[in-house]
């Protein structure tokens, strides 16, 4: 404990599993943020992930009673957050979902007494202080507020379908697009008048007055593609709580970013950019970046252009321009990573291999940012300016398209920069772009020259459904039909490996991308293709290992 009163978030998380320990559930560790086996998320997005079998009746446990801290990340999938980080207070793209699940055991009634015993009688928190909302068709939820709980009716918020949302309402919650969904309750904090905002389901509920704390999810269904609903074998219990936004309110503080844990990475941040004052928004986009990438690295993800890997890249260059406006030029995001790792007591129990790895792996990615961020934005605000003396509102889609093609600036940070700047970008446009660039790429025959490649060695083999790592040999190296002995820094060429974990483009699927080191040097992989059973990764020689 910080002070004598004043719980940490360590403390916190203990105290809930602790509480549902006492009520008969099996405490889980938390799950990788790479869904296992599930192509329908991109990233864990709640603690009920790792459970999804287990509600469907595929899985079972020898418990029927759950709970635990799971990582999540809430950036590029369904439920994505990555905009509003910097934006209020209560967005984060990395945080821990506290939750306690019950599998055909308990439902409702037991659902909503426990958590607020847990609320009121352990975290002592104002019963006051607190208000529900219910959705709209739950009588028995509302029942239960009012009757058992003894909520007085202004404390209860009816919530039906969301305004014109196709599939979802605010209080159903569904995990994806399919998968366990169901009714949910959900619990709000009100910081008070001092800060603006309304509650749930008035105009102004997007404020950060009223905060939700803690969604009750009635796991009742199975969303198929077609969007039909399948009763589920037994009615089940979800439950999602912010580590962070319970944090805040026992720490005394309003905004996420104030919890001791932010605290200390903000002022760290802020003492490596030499930024004096500690309210500057961009510390904030950092301290939450630095979480998300460090853990998506540290779970298998890498920078690259494409899926998971595109995600990361976009969240690592946007915490990187956010340090460039507090006037960094070189590297600076991958020191933050021992403090990380330090604050969330991963420190000892990852190896020094695996966090050498996480600080590499975010260096090389911003070198290769610095080197055109600049010359990127000098364009950026180039036409920011001319925007703002023609009196316009948009940027050109061909200027975004060619801040990414050339500078590596993904569309949604010069679309963080327009919006610093009131500025929309023409998407529409830079779509068009992207499609004429696609085809161009196609057309240009990187198959042709490979087609022809004069290789009869032997097959790769392929390990990608087992790994994403792997060690291996080179077999041949070729640039343009010519076998090449050595390749210098900046050369782009095709390798030939023995085993390899690169998944090559087939059945419209794309190549894989990442990076490839060996003793003495580093490649980033740009694509991977196959002639028969040969992969053929294509390469770009980044740098001599430092
Ligand atoms: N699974 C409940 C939530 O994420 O809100």
């Amino acid at each position: 404990m910080n002070n004598k009163n004043i719980l940490s978030e360590k403390e916190i998380r203990k105290q809930f599993l602790d509480f549902f320990a006492t009520k008969g559930h099996e405490i889980v560790s938390s799950s990788s943020l790479v869904p296992q086996d599930d192509p329908t998320l991109l990233f864990t997005n709640a603690g009920m992930n790792q459970f999804k079998e287990v509600f469907l009746g595929i899985e079972k446990k020898s418990y029927k009673r759950a709970t635990s801290s799971q990582r999540c990340v809430r950036a590029g999938g369904k439920h994505n957050d990555l905009e509003n980080v910097g934006y209020t207070a209560r967005h984060l793209t990395f945080f821990e979902m506290l939750g306690n699940f019950s599998f055909g055991d308990y439902f409702k009634k037991e659902a909503i007494t426990y958590a607020w015993e847990l609320l009121t009688e352990v975290y002592k928190i104002p019963k006051e202080k607190l208000l529900v909302t219910v959705y709209e068709e739950d009588k028995e939820a509302l029942e239960i507020w009012s009757q058992e709980i003894g909520l007085p009716k202004d404390k209860i918020i009816l919530i039906g379908d969301n305004k014109g949302g196709k599939y979802a309402s605010d209080n159903f919650w569904m995990m994806g697009d399919t998968g366990p969904c169901g009714p949910c309750s959900e619990i709000f904090y009100d910081h008070g008048k001092d800060y603006f905002g309304g509650p749930p389901g008035s105009k102004d509920e997007d404020g950060d007055r009223f905060i939700e704390i803690w969604n009750l999810v009635f796991m009742q269904y199975n969303r198929d593609e077609q969007g039909k609903m399948h009763l589920l074998p037994e009615p089940s219990v979800d439950t999602g709580m912010g580590l962070e936004r319970i944090s805040a309110i026992l720490q005394n503080v309003h905004s996420n970013y104030e919890i001791d844990l932010f605290k200390t990475l903000i002022a760290e941040i802020a003492k490596i950019t030499n930024t004096k004052d500690l309210g500057n928004n961009s510390l904030k986009v950092i301290a939450d970046h630095i979480r998300t990438a460090t853990y998506l690295i540290k779970d298998g993800v890498l920078p690259t252009n494409e899926g998971r890997g595109y995600v990361l890249r976009r969240i690592i260059r946007r915490a990187i321009r956010h340090g460039y406006k507090l006037g960094c030029n070189k590297p600076f995001f991958n020191k933050l990573v021992p403090l990380v790792l330090k604050l969330m007591d991963d420190d000892k129990d990852i190896s020094l291999d695996k966090r050498k790895l996480i600080s590499n792996e975010i260096l090389l990615e911003e070198e290769r940012f610095f080197i055109t961020i600049e010359n990127g934005m000098s364009i950026l605000d180039q036409a920011i300016n001319d925007i703002k003396n023609k009196d316009v509102s948009m940027l050109d889609g061909e200027v975004a398209f060619k801040l990414h093609d050339t500078y590596g600036f993904p569309l949604d940070l010069t679309a963080d920069i327009c919006r610093e700047n009131k500025i929309e970008i023409d998407t529409e446009a830079f779509e068009v772009s992207m499609k004429s660039q696609k085809t161009m790429a196609r057309e240009s025959g990187k198959f042709n020259t490979t087609k022809t490649l004069p290789y009869e060695g032997t097959d790769t083999e392929f390990l990608g459904y087992i790994d994403t790592y792997s060690s291996s040999k080179i077999l041949a190296m070729f640039k343009d039909s010519n076998e090449l002995k050595e390749l210098k820094e900046g050369d782009e060429a095709i390798l030939i490996l023995d085993k390899s974990p690169f998944y090559a483009e087939s059945g419209g699927q794309v190549g894989d991308s990442g990076y490839i080191k060996t003793k003495d040097a580093k490649f980033y992989v740009q694509d991977t293709i196959k002639i028969k059973k040969t992969y053929l990764v294509i390469l770009e020689f980044l740098n001599l290992a430092p």
